[in-house]
């Protein structure tokens, strides 16, 4: 029986309130307007930015929500209009849309789009209402994606389609974390060979920095992390160097360790903590002259950076990115195929697996700190 058209029954993660476990709910996703595109989802990965705004320190943060931006699923149907998915594609949901028609898609200068940025951050669809209902109330989305029910609905604009050969337990990561790091050392950075860099925080991002500048063939990749069990991760995937910070002698700043290590500094840094203290010793950290440090750790509500002005003056770089500077529809059904051709590792990352009913188990795993990604059985 054909359910285009119609409401969908199913279950999905509900974030009530903020600083609550999520529960477990029956909810009624409505058909996809003009524009939209209804998801069955198979696998979701669990990333820091749930579990932010799960927490409420995110400011923006809004609920009752459908949190979830790490995921991979099969068109079930679309709305009016739909040309680049159809039913029964295998697909990613793209929390950074790309409509190819806005300023920011046109200049050819960055990833991200301006065409349902307002909506999205209200947590509403791009008409401005919500395709989530439950217990007679409205859900708001997450993200654009919100890939923690087992049907969602998201603008056209937010999905593409990937090979369908590819295990979507493999492809719902590169969603946000993998593609973000591997992005962030491949296209933002576009690091040359030989270049020496160093990557602060060996989580799924910093790691996917570290296979992005294995691929570029970059001189030094040196890890830098306080948690001494990163260092096997590290080598693992292609690290030259590691270094704990809390294991330097007393009178040696991880600065200077750096620049020692690097005849000089380094030609990229990568922030994968979020910590802006960290985000100071990456930029400064990188060689005078032309050294670029690239921020890509969410930090907490109202921090702020500082170094002193004379670190730019000198030449050095500061800057950012967000999926790693890739664009999601153009770019992303190839960073499958290099998965498929095994030049991104996907598989290892993930240390936990569980069903949709245990996703609180991988939210507490998160925060103990052994787990690199967790991915989620939707069925
Ligand atoms: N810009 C984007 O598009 C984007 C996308 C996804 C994630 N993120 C952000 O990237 C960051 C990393 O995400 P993740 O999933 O890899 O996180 P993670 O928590 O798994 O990894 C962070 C790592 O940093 C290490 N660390 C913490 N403090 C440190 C310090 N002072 N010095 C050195 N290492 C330190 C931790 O030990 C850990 O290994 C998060 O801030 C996340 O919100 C950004
Ligand atoms: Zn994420
Ligand atoms: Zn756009």
């Amino acid at each position: 029986m054909s359910t285009t058209g119609k409401s969908i029954f199913c279950k999905a993660a509900v974030a009530w309130e903020a600083g609550k476990e999520l529960s477990i709910e029956d909810i009624e996703v409505l058909p996809p307007r003009a524009h939209e595109v209804r998801i069955k989802i198979y696998y979701t990965g669990v990333c820091h930015t749930d579990a932010y705004t799960l927490s409420g320190v995110d400011p923006e943060g809004a609920f009752p929500v459908v949190l979830g931006h790490e995921g991979a699923g099969i068109v079930e149907s679309v709305g009016e209009g739909v040309t680049n998915v159809k039913p029964g594609d295998h697909v990613i949901a793209l929390y950074t849309a790309e409509c190819r028609e806005c300023k920011f898609c046109k200049s050819g200068k960055t990833n991200l789009c301006g065409s349902v940025r307002a909506t999205q951050g209200l947590g509403l669809m791009p008409d401005g209402t919500s395709r989530f209902k439950c217990k007679g109330q409205d859900l708001l989305h997450f993200m654009g994606c919100s890939t923690f029910s087992q049907y969602t609905v998201v603008a056209d604009v937010s999905v593409v389609a990937v090979n369908p050969a590819a295990g979507m337990d493999k492809t719902c990561l590169l969603g946000c974390g993998i593609t973000t790091g591997y992005g962030a050392a491949t296209i933002t950075a576009d690091i040359k060979p030989g270049e020496n860099v160093a990557i602060f925080g060996a989580g799924c991002v910093g790691l996917s920095v570290v296979q992005g500048a294995v691929e570029k063939k970059a001189g030094k990749i040196i890890v830098v992390d306080i948690n001494n069990k990163k260092k096997d991760w590290s080598f693992k995937f292609g690290a030259t160097d590691f270094v704990n910070p809390l294991e330097l002698p007393k009178d040696t700043a991880i600065v200077d360790k750096l620049i020692e290590m690097t005849d000089g500094g380094c030609d990229f840094t990568f922030d994968c903590t979020g910590n802006v203290k960290v985000m100071r010793n990456a930029l400064e950290a990188c060689h005078k002259g032309w050294g670029t440090s690239i921020i890509i750790g969410v930090a907490a509500a109202g921090q702020e950076i500082s170094t002193r002005p004379f670190q730019l003056v000198t030449g050095r770089n500061w800057r950012g990115c967000a999926f790693g500077g890739v664009k999601g529809r153009t770019q992303l059904p190839g960073l499958v195929e290099d998965y498929m051709a095994g030049k991104i590792k996907v598989e290892d990352f993930i240390t936990h697996r569980y069903p949709l009913e245990k996703i609180t188990t991988a939210f507490n795993d998160m925060h103990a700190g052994d787990c690199i990604r967790a991915v989620i059985n939707m069925d």
